[in-house]
């Protein structure tokens, strides 16, 4: 089978390297460090099927295009990925699906409907939460203590200045308190098929969850407190009434839901739905599926995926090595040393993501600097977390470019459980 990956970051290189288990993989646009990166179009690649990994092209009816030219996509229809370009949608199917999710209401910029976000925002004890119901290359929710920001920023996004067109519609939700956890399930329009494990990343950029948020800097699976039974609980609750909820509105979702909850301690809630694999979450996920990949993902493509995918047991934990400045300003052109140093250490994966080449002779070929926030995730595999841990450190200690940057907790807290943590007024995400 020759499959095209559509994407450039650090997911479709894992989706690349698991797919080449079993089938011919060609990546568009790719990056420099991804083997059979090609600059085509995708719809001039000849392909037997189709893996779409970022959600832009998703919510821009990539997938539609595609499959009105005849091919095999795995990957939701514009309609589908609404539940992540849009969390009013979002909130409205679960809603109606009987997910348990946050009390909310959505509001617009309209006068009245404005008047009303800060008059419900009175009604709601801390902490409150304020999102852009549009995408916002996940900085969109505000989750403060401070009464008087979400009232400014409830304005500054109906007013377009903060996020432009994606904030003229809100969703003002209850604020939840607990440990988050994302689960992945593998649709075919009919069914919902659960990677049955957890994964929790990282997303501020500091130790500690300090400074700003990111798209994710590290990430660990399977987790102590979420085990496969637990995992089994949460799929029923959100992937399957959600697929019935979206096969009833005459949506054929054929691709990956992404779900985030939190574990609060009334019950779990769903946070939100994503329509791709998290990234890093791909990373310590996809090359842990058994099986083949290839196969798998075009079944649902087409219809008919298998009752059952299984997960191995061993661990993997991803770091994401930054460029400096990321995530506001990162610097690009840095080269990078100690890759395949890094990769003939046992356990050892290293996805590249923010990488470009370097076009300096006196470099050994195949050299690859920075051109990216998130540049390189590497990734160790053991039979515990511990194990897996100790690998992924091991390998981003060989690894190194001037202003690199990396948490050194990632995972620290899956091994030696810290008190929950308090204190914190303010998050952007
Ligand atoms: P979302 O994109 O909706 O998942 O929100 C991004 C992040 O904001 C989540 O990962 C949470 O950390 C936080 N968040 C979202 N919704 C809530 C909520 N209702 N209560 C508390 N925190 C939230
Ligand atoms: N790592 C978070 C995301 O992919 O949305």
């Amino acid at each position: 089978m020759r499959v095209c990956v559509v994407g450039q970051g650090g997911r479709e290189h894992a989706f690349a390297e698991t797919l080449r288990r079993t089938a011919d993989v060609v990546v568009t646009p790719g990056n420099a460090g991804i083997e059979g990166s090609v600059a085509i179009p995708p719809g001039d690649i000849d392909a037997d099927l189709f893996v779409i990994g970022p959600e832009g092209p998703l919510a821009d009816g990539l997938a539609d295009r595609l499959r009105a030219d005849g091919r095999l996509v795995f990957g939701p229809g514009a309609d589908g990925a609404a539940l992540e370009g849009s969390k009013a949608w979002m909130k409205e199917v679960v809603s109606a699906a009987g997910v348990p999710t946050a009390a909310y209401r959505t509001f617009d910029g309209e006068e009245a409907s404005r008047r009303e976000a800060h008059a419900y925002l009175e009604t709601l004890p801390p902490p409150y939460v304020i999102k852009t119901s549009g995408l916002a290359a996940g900085k969109g929710v505000l989750v403060t203590d401070e009464l008087a920001a979400a009232h400014a920023d409830i304005d500054a996004k109906l007013d377009g200045t903060a996020f432009g067109d994606a904030g003229r519609r809100i969703v003002i939700e209850e604020g939840l308190v607990g440990p988050e956890v994302s689960l992945f399930a593998i649709c075919d329009g009919r069914r919902a098929v659960l990677l049955p494990t957890a994964v929790r990343d990282h997303k501020r950029l500091g130790d500690g969850d300090s400074g700003p948020n990111t798209g994710g800097m590290g990430c660990v699976s399977p987790l102590a407190d979420v085990d496969r039974a637990t995992c089994a609980d949460l799929g029923a609750l959100a992937f399957e009434p959600t697929l019935a909820e979206l096969q009833r509105r005459g949506v054929d979702y054929r691709g990956v839901l992404y779900a985030g909850f939190m574990l609060t301690p009334r019950g779990p809630r769903l946070l939100e739905f994503n329509v791709r694999f998290g990234d890093p979450e791909a990373q310590v996920t996809l090359p842990r599926v058994q099986g083949d990949l290839a196969e798998l993902l075009a079944a649902a493509a087409a219809g008919e995926s298998d009752d059952r995918i299984d997960v191995s047991d061993d661990a993997m934990v991803c770091v994401v090595c930054a460029a400096e400045g990321y995530p506001s300003d990162p610097r690009a052109g840095d080269l990078i040393t100690g890759i395949e140093h890094a990769r003939a250490m046992p356990g050892v994966t290293v996805f590249c993501a923010g990488v470009g080449p370097c076009d300096d002779p006196s470099t050994p070929p195949g050299s690859l600097v920075t051109a990216g926030g998130r540049v390189l995730n590497v990734c160790g595999r053991g039979p515990d977390v511990a194990a897996a841990r100790r690998r992924a450190y091991e390998a981003v200690r060989c690894i190194s470019w001037p202003g690199m940057t990396y948490r050194t907790d990632i995972a620290a807290a899956e091994i030696s459980p810290l008190p929950p943590r308090g204190g914190e007024t303010q998050r952007r995400s």
